[in-house]
């Protein structure tokens, strides 16, 4: 049987964070979906196709070996997203309690809803403190966002902010 996961999330935009926990969780499963998730909680800086474009080019950039599908899923519930493309487990990057805290109640309801199991990840401490929150933020100051995300991503960052 083949182990299909997914790990989804805003990446708005994708950091060296989400991308160590793509990279460790592609060395696990035999096939893993990046999906970037339209969360109408928050107010996106970048439009999804383009979160997507740069995921791929950061696996690409980060040479991450696998099966690697990156998608885009807006239409419902995250776990009919799994169903559709026979995925049993969803991979959450954990940095801090916080983390815990926010992901806990998702992945019971994920689970009751479909019988999709969450795994969560601890990234490299390096990453522990990086967000794209915070990235969004730094960019928009006109601070150095190259320590905290994939070159495509600071150099998009650069353009997008200096038009
Ligand atoms: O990167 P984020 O913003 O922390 O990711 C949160 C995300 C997109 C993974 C989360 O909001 C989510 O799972 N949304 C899917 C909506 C859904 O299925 N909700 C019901 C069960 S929790």
């Amino acid at each position: 049987m083949q182990r299909i996961a997914v790990v989804p999330g805003s990446f708005d935009p994708v950091t060296l964070g989400h991308l160590d926990v793509i990279g460790r969780a592609a060395g696990l499963y035999d096939e893993l979906h990046v999906v970037v998730v339209h969360n109408p909680d928050k107010n996106a800086l970048l439009p999804i196709a383009q979160r997507v474009s740069l995921i791929e080019q950061a696996v690409a950039e980060a040479g991450i070996e696998g099966r690697i599908v990156v998608a885009s899923w807006s239409m419902g519930l995250l776990v009919d997203y799994c169903t559709d493309v026979g995925a049993t487990v969803l991979v959450k990057g954990i940095r801090s309690q916080v983390d815990v805290a926010y992901e806990t109640p998702m992945a019971i309801v994920n689970r009751h809803l479909a019988g999709v199991e969450t795994v969560f990840m601890l990234p490299d401490p390096e990453h522990a403190h990086v967000s794209s929150s915070l990235v969004r933020q730094v960019a928009a100051l006109g601070g150095d966002v190259t320590p905290f995300v994939p070159a495509a991503v600071a150099g998009y960052l650069e353009g997008a902010l200096a038009s």
